[in-house]
């Protein structure tokens, strides 16, 4: 059996990812290491606690020993690293734990990863270490690395940290660079969730500055599967980059969502901008098709959809993501912009 180290399996795409490997490859033993910051939430994997292939540990990519205690006890084989702070909106009022998770964790995981030359070191990363495109145009694999945001910044410096690992050492690694991802258990700070909320409690939606900034929307079961492919099928030393080729102006999601909840256009609001703001991101996937044969299981119009009915059913869910802390954070990044 082998036997998998998720990092960050409490978070949104993790969580997504655990659930999808439990259910798929029954050969395959998940070891969960999640710190539970406010992104985390056992919630998120609710019917998979008692799983006899599932083993949750809680602790920080940053603590070297417990990392290494776990990876000795269950005799890991490969690492999926999934854990970091995720979203750029924090990055830009507290940069410095992006640096400690994302590229201090990194590096923990890293090492560990060496010294017991495992067979595979996947780093899950983000199509925003390309930067920002004009209207024309898609990041390949060989774009170069311009990032524009404390968490992009941070990311792109894990990814280097990574291939420098491969090139130094011949770590067995592979990067992937997924555009934006939507569905069931991501958090409410990212736009998607966050305009669901609003909407369903009829309050204002905030849409930065002229909300036609454009995203690569990407199903979530869509990214796990490719991931999936990277891991057991990928040759070691390279990177791919995954996408829905579903470009989105940010009014347009924002649309589909109040039309789908019978909501009314007037809840909208511009307000002011994110600082930096990259305009457009948009991803040529191909290699991940020619190479892995991947394909997206579903169109955005039907993942949406998808999503909003989760979200709709999962009203208790929903209610304690929101309860406590999150309403200060609302209040702090929302209340005067
Ligand atoms: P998330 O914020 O929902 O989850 C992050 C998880 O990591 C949480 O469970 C959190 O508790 C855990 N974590 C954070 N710091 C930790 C630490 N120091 N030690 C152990 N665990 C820690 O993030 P997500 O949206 O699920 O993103 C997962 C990964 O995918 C990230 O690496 C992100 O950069 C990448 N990614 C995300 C997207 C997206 O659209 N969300 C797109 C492309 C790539
Ligand atoms: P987000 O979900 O934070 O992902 P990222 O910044 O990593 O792409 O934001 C997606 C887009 O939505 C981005 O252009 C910023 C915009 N946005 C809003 O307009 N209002 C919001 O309240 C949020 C959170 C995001």
């Amino acid at each position: 059996m082998r036997s998998l180290l998720v990092t960050g399996g409490a978070g949104f795409i993790g969580s997504n990812f655990v659930r999808m490997v439990l259910d798929e490859h029954a050969d395959t033993k998940v070891v969960n290491y999640d710190s539970l910051t406010y992104a985390g939430n056992l919630e998120n994997l609710k019917g998979y606690m008692d799983n006899p292939r599932h083993v949750f540990v809680k602790g920080d990519i940053c603590d070297a020993a417990l990392v290494k205690q776990t990876v000795e006890e269950h005799n890991i084989d490969a690492i999926v690293h999934f854990a970091a702070e995720s979203h750029v909106d924090r990055s830009l009022v507290e940069p410095g734990v992006f640096i400690e998770t994302n590229v201090q964790g990194t590096l923990t995981l890293l090492k560990v990863a060496l010294e017991k030359q495992m067979e595979r070191f996947v780093q899950v990363s983000t199509d925003e270490v390309y930067g920002s495109l004009g209207t024309e145009g898609f990041f390949t694999e060989s774009t170069p690395l311009s990032p524009n945001s404390p968490y992009s910044a941070s990311k792109a410096a894990a990814d280097m940290l990574v291939q420098a690992y491969g090139h130094s050492w011949g770590l067995r690694y592979n990067i992937t660079r997924c555009s934006n991802n939507y569905g069931q258990y991501q958090f409410p700070e990212k736009m998607i969730p966050l305009m669901i909320n609003n909407a369903l409690n009829d309050k204002e939606l905030p849409v930065y500055g002229d909300g036609l900034y454009v995203r690569d929307w990407l199903y979530v079961y869509d990214h796990c599967t490719a991931v999936w492919k990277v891991l057991t099928e990928a040759q070691p030393g390279t990177v791919y980059n995954i996408g829905g080729n579903n470009e989105k102006t940010n009014l347009e999601v924002v649309g589909l969502i109040l039309e789908r909840l019978g909501k009314p256009a007037s809840l909208i609001r511009h307000v002011k901008d994110r600082p930096g703001h990259d305009r457009r991101y948009a991803i040529d996937s191909s290699k991940m098709m020619s190479e892995l044969g991947w394909r997206p299981s579903v169109t955005f119009e039907e993942g949406i959809r998808q999503t909003i009915d989760w979200y709709l059913s999962n009203g208790d869910w929903l209610k304690h993501v929101v309860s406590g802390q999150y309403q200060s954070y609302y209040e702090k990044m929302y209340d005067g912009r």
